[in-house]
């Protein structure tokens, strides 16, 4: 796991829009993931459309969950929150950015077919993700299977807590979700893991210096053969082996992409 400490969330966002423009200049599958933390690196990306002609048009993408029960044209929905802070800001087809089914009745059977069409899509090439306070990714919550696929959950009261502030209320949050598992996750080739602020200070040394663990979703990237995690000075304070990452960022081998 490369480990990359940049001073603020503004070179968090440069770093990680360097890393998804190097995709999305191959046409890449990007996997894609709400929640604020990425949303300086989507304006970033964005922005090097708008001034730069960065094209997104051979790239398709997946998103990682959904609330279950919500319309997506519901604003909160990750269908539409997606849509908002990203991709209708750029030339990705529409209709080749999926995220699970949230409305479907019958959940077993979208999230089948959402695990079959990313396998039909050739997999994922890169995947972001955020990190819950308390190391979930996706919607994966502590004591979540390592090798789970996508699937229904129910919300962890923390996390329902946390995503309070997008609803009018803590009653307003669904409680049930559709999140890829970490089987599916772990699918995709890249695993790029952004955290920014003091909140996130404690899951970031659990998921990089901790052990392996359900207990820490976010540690699964220990085990994945190709995880970037970059962060901001504030959510690395809680790190023990920063010398080495700070040396091997400064010392990287040339010629080597990402
Ligand atoms: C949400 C999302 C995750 C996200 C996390 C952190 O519950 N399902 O994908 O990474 O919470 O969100 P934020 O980046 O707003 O802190």
């Amino acid at each position: 796991m490369e480990i990359l400490i940049r001073p603020d969330v503004n070179a968090v966002a440069q770093k990680a829009a360097d890393i998804l423009e190097y995709y999305a200049r191959r046409g890449k599958t990007l996997g894609l993931a709400t929640g604020s933390t990425p949303n300086p690196t989507y304006q970033e990306l964005i922005r090097r459309h708008k001034d730069e002609g960065l094209s997104f048009a051979d790239c398709r993408a997946f998103l990682l969950d959904e609330y279950y029960g919500l319309p997506r044209d519901h604003e909160q929905s990750y269908y539409s929150t997606i849509r908002r802070e990203f991709t209708s800001h750029i030339d990705i087809d529409d209709a080749l950015v999926k995220s699970p089914d949230g409305t479907n009745p019958d959940y077993q059977a979208a999230v089948e077919q959402y695990d079959q069409a990313i396998i039909d899509a050739g997999g994922v090439d890169i995947q972001i993700l955020g990190v819950g306070t308390n190391g979930h990714i996706g919607f994966n919550e502590p004591s979540s299977s390592l090798n789970s696929l996508t699937r229904i959950k129910t919300l962890h009261p923390q996390t329902v807590a946390d995503n309070a502030r997008f609803f009018d209320s803590e009653a307003d949050v669904p409680r049930h979700v559709l999140t890829q598992g970490l089987g599916t996750i772990q699918r995709a080739r890249h695993l790029m893991l952004l955290a920014t602020g003091e909140g996130k200070a404690d899951a970031v040394q659990a998921l990089a210096e901790g052990p392996l663990s359900a207990m820490c979703p976010a540690s699964i990237l220990q085990w994945h053969r190709h995880a970037t995690v970059i962060v901001d000075e504030a959510a690395a304070s809680k790190l023990v082996n920063t010398e080495y990452y700070r040396y091997t960022d400064a010392n990287k081998p040339e010629g080597q992409p990402h």
